[in-house]
């Protein structure tokens, strides 16, 4: 028996990278473990990302571990889409106790988009990737946590939605993970009375595929020297703060960020 056995968790964008980890930790703790992704197998896109695998998806991976898991193709940012995916996994797994509300990511480079040189288009795809994507997840699993009166919704923010870079750059990243802090609160708020947590986690500089050729592109060191910990973090450093906010560790913490950087955090100097 794990700690979250009998329990059913989601997580979006795990396919590949911190979502994957995510997913794999709370499968492990004794979950079942719906997915929801663009691409399910997304992990193709990056060398690195295709090295860990040790099954063809992540719900194989996952049910080799000796639980359930059900995966759907949705775009976050499409609330027709999600729901619709959020329903398909429900149908298969039951109905959602545990989220992660983890697909997102920024576009362009991490010198453009600052408030007088935004370019809009991508403005509106990060921000309706990230928030959007976070408050239709949110909408489409809470009405299944209040019948039961149980629920642990996590959001997944970033160093970058607590503290504006120097120079002002990658702002439409920036603001659209800080909306993610505040509607966290909004909701903690609004659905503590039905025993639902909504909490959020905001990671650093985290090695995942997809990051690792940005950190090597601008020098690891340049990222090293402004994390008090001296190096960059893991995605099992974030998945221990998963796993906390997921089990009964956290059952009296909601509303909070946690900022999982090593130490970032006042040092953003891009
Ligand atoms: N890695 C880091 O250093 C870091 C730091 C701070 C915050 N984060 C956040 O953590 C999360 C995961 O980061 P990662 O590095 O693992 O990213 P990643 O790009 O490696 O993985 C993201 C996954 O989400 C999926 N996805 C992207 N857009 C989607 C959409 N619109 N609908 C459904 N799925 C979608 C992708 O297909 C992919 O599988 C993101 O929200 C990111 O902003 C990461």
């Amino acid at each position: 028996m794990g700690k979250l056995t009998g329990k059913v968790a989601l997580v979006t964008g795990a396919a590949r990278g911190l979502g994957r980890v995510y997913a794999l930790r709370l499968a492990q703790l004794g979950a079942d473990v719906g997915i929801i992704d663009v691409n399910l197998r997304s992990y193709a896109d990056y060398e690195a990302e295709a090295a860990v695998m040790t099954a063809d998806t992540t719900m194989d991976e996952i049910r080799a571990l000796g639980v359930k898991s059900a995966g759907a193709e949705a775009d976050v940012s499409n609330k027709d889409q999600l729901f619709t995916a959020v329903k398909a996994i429900a149908d298969a797994l039951g109905s959602i106790d545990i989220v992660v509300c983890n697909a997102g990511g920024g576009s362009g480079a991490p010198t453009e988009n600052s408030p007088a040189l935004m370019d809009f288009e991508q403005f509106d795809l990060v921000v309706r990737r990230n928030l959007y994507g976070t408050a239709h997840t949110i909408a489409a699993v809470a009405p299944m946590m209040k019948q039961k009166r149980w629920g642990r919704i996590i959001t997944v923010a970033s160093h970058m939605g607590i503290e504006a870079g120097a120079r002002g750059t990658y702002a439409h990243y920036s603001t659209s993970k800080a909306g993610i802090r505040h509607l966290t609160m909004a909701a903690a708020n609004e659905l503590g009375a039905y025993n639902i947590t909504v909490n959020c986690i905001a990671p650093g500089y985290i090695s995942t595929g997809r990051m690792d050729q940005s950190f090597q592109k601008r020098g690891v060191e340049r990222f090293e020297a402004v994390t008090s910990l001296g190096r960059l973090g893991r995605p099992e450093d974030c998945a221990g703060t998963i796993e906390f906010f997921a089990t009964d560790l956290a059952d009296f913490v909601t509303g909070v960020t946690i900022d999982v950087t090593g130490g970032t955090v006042g040092k953003l100097g891009y």
